[in-house]
């Protein structure tokens, strides 16, 4: 048996040259990276190249990946079609600070798929929630919006709030208190973002009526993805559809993670629940820096009223929009959707079975590509069900995959593997074999 210590000497004798790119990175970038989520201990790994399901470190090292960044290449890494569109792309320029005619086909591709009417582009997930919730308070006319606890929309302030709250701190059950992700949020902004219990529809009943006129929109993660997999239990989207009706409250969909990943046509489709907004990022933008926004022409209205403010220097750049066209033109078919959720599926059933052999009290769950393990019995509801974990197991895990060659999932318990098109049963395979011998050695 290997104990984590040891795991942890094997890793840093794998990846002595990582050792020196973070030595010297972290003396510019603060943890050694640009994005806060990719640090971990002892430093992370330095990527040299991708290709496919494939990634290869500065060490040399091959790792099978299914991060795909965050889940956000479902079309693969460089998949062939993608990288001879974006060459010829990239000879016609870059920027144009004009429109164009890939933007149109882009918006046109996005609303048939997600149901929107009118469609505006962005440049990551973060800008899309953040123009999607103001353009809810412009059109309602009310400046609360109400997220559930645990749920991650992005880094600006009305949404870093009760992202990943400490135990000790979150209030009842049913009206748990909102409270700020990290210093910098100013009182008045927390103030305005009202929290909700996931799967409870009467916390969220009960907000909506003491805050009665006053709330903008409800925003949701269809299946939470920044807790692990946490499906909706049974008709709870449903029912959330029917309260912001009742409220006159829009419901926005952030479907980020969800969006041409967990189906053709993201949640909405998977759920049969019609959002009124609708946020992107992610898959849509085929590897590219791309997000987007969408609702009726009654809704987006008025941004072209100019009474609720959009714009940006890089929005529908040339480069992402042809990956957005190519992606949903030619990669992310229907056909791939039924082949990605068949090896999520696989790959979920197969480290449940291998738990089950090993007797170890953990469980795993997927919604088509998007699983995990979770480091407790059963499943969680909500996110202090999620908090009761052995999280000290997901980083023994996590060392111990890297050091086969197996990216598991993002960095981070709170994340998911992701099937891409360009995985395969090799794939799944080789990361069930790597899981069956983690947990021969933690059994
Ligand atoms: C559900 C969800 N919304 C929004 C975001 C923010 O997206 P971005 O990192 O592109 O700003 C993320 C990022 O992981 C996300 O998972």
């Amino acid at each position: 048996m290997t104990t984590h210590a040891q795991e942890l000497d094997r890793y840093r004798s794998q990846n002595k040259k990582s050792r020196e790119y973070y030595d010297r990175a972290e003396k510019i970038l603060p943890l050694g990276v640009s994005s806060n989520f990719r640090t971990y201990e002892p430093y992370p790994i330095y990527i040299e190249r991708a290709q496919g399901s494939k990634m290869w470190d500065v060490d040399g090292r091959e790792y099978t990946d299914f991060s795909m960044t965050f889940g956000a290449l479902m079309v693969g890494h460089a998949h062939p079609v993608m990288v001879k569109a974006l060459g010829e792309a990239a000879g016609q320029g870059t920027l144009y600070g004009m429109p164009h005619d890939r933007e149109i086909r882009a918006a046109e591709l996005i609303g048939e798929r997600f149901l929107l009417e009118q469609v505006r582009f962005t440049n990551s997930g973060s800008e899309s929630t953040m123009h999607a919730l103001r353009l809810a308070r412009a059109f309602t006319g009310r400046d609360k919006v109400l997220k559930f606890e645990g749920g991650y929309h992005g880094g600006h302030d009305t949404v870093l709030v009760s992202v990943k709250p400490p135990k000790a701190k979150v209030g009842s059950q049913r009206h748990p208190k909102p409270l700020p992700v990290g210093h910098g949020i100013p009182d008045g902004s927390v103030e305005n973002t009202l929290v909700a219990q996931w799967n409870d529809i009467e916390s969220v009943r009960a907000i909506l009526q003491r805050n009665e006129n006053e709330v903008a929109a409800v925003i949701l993660e269809p299946v939470m993805m920044n807790v692990g997999v946490m499906p909706p239990r049974d008709g709870f989207i449903q029912e959330l559809r029917v309260l912001c009706d009742e409220y006159g409250t829009l419901l926005i969909f952030d479907e980020v993670k969800t969006g041409a990943k967990l189906a053709w046509g993201g949640a909405q489709e998977w759920f049969k629940v019609k959002a009124d907004m609708v946020c992107l990022a992610k898959a849509i933008g085929g590897g590219l820096p791309l997000g987007a926004f969408g609702a009726s022409r009654e809704i987006m209205n008025e941004i072209a009223q100019h009474r609720s403010f959009h714009a940006g220097t890089y929005a529908s750049n040339p480069l992402a929009t042809t990956a957005c066209k190519v992606a949903l033109e030619s990669i992310l078919v229907k056909d791939a959707f039924v082949k990605t959720r068949k090896l999520g599926d696989a790959l979920a059933e197969g480290h449940a079975k291998i738990l089950k052999k090993h007797g170890l009290p953990y469980c795993a769950v997927n919604v088509g590509s998007n699983g995990t393990v979770f480091w407790r019995k059963t499943p969680p509801t909500n996110y202090r069900e999620w908090l009761d974990q052995d999280f000290d197991m997901f980083w023994r895990y996590w060392h111990m995959n890297l050091n086969r060659g197996v990216i598991p999932q993002a960095q981070c318990y709170d994340e998911q593997w992701t099937v891409s098109v360009q995985h395969t049963e090799k794939d799944v395979d080789h990361m069930l074999a790597v899981f069956d011998e983690i947990c021969r050695e933690i059994a």
